[in-house]
């Protein structure tokens, strides 16, 4: 099954370093950033491990759970927790989808052949509170992600949402936003009552709080 933005993410029930979780109970009114790596133990995806627990304060703050996954079993993923612990400055507390089976993996296209039969590539998907994925990257096996780009993107997604805009190349928060093509300039008058630049009719920039 091919995965898109906007589709309901696939549920599923399967043990992790935390229990059994049923996928969308447990992601309950959050958000999640769920995000694969090949194998338990090896040195890219224990960085990714070791930033995403560092980083734990910043994804609770915009009520973003992280849910990694590996090809691996339960016992594996809590020794290489324990490592990951002691060799990024960290305290691992998320949970970790023991997927040794595949099934999961499977589900969500994170399995690329051409890399690895056995091992997932390192995917990412955002899942909004209404479970709907919100975003997909892939990434090879051999280049860890960009986590500033992970929690930039959750920014504009919820700010998205918030304000009914949209978000131009390299946004930061704070930076103006764009009001989409969408909303003619009627109906802008009401909802972006501070005004806009129109570059052009199609390319206008306001700022929100
Ligand atoms: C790593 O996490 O370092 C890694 C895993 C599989 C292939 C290449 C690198």
């Amino acid at each position: 099954m091919s995965l898109h933005i906007g589709d309901t993410a696939p549920n599923f029930t399967i043990a992790t370093t935390q229990g059994e979780i049923d996928f969308h109970k447990w992601s309950g009114d959050s958000w999640v950033f769920f995000f694969s790596h090949p194998a338990d133990f090896t040195p890219v995806c224990t960085t990714e491990m070791g930033k995403t627990a560092r980083l734990s304060k910043e994804f609770a703050s915009r009520n973003v759970k992280p849910l990694g996954l590996s090809t691996d079993t339960v016992a594996e993923h809590m020794k290489w927790i324990a490592d990951v612990n002691d060799t990024q400055n960290a305290d691992l507390q998320f949970p970790i989808v023991a997927d040794a089976d595949l099934v999961v993996s499977k589900t969500y296209d994170m399995i690329h052949p051409g890399e690895s039969k056995t091992e997932a590539v390192r995917s990412v998907f955002i899942i909004d509170p209404n479970k709907k994925i919100r975003l997909m990257l892939t990434y090879p096996m051999n280049v860890g992600r960009n986590f500033d780009e992970i929690l930039r993107v959750i920014d504009a997604l919820q700010l998205a949402d918030k304000y009914r805009v949209a978000t131009p190349a390299d946004w930061r928060p704070g930076d103006k936003v764009i009001i989409p093509p969408s909303i003619k300039n009627a109906e802008a008058e009401d909802i972006f009552p501070q005004g806009w630049d129109e570059i052009r009719p199609y390319l206008r920039f306001t700022e929100v709080k």
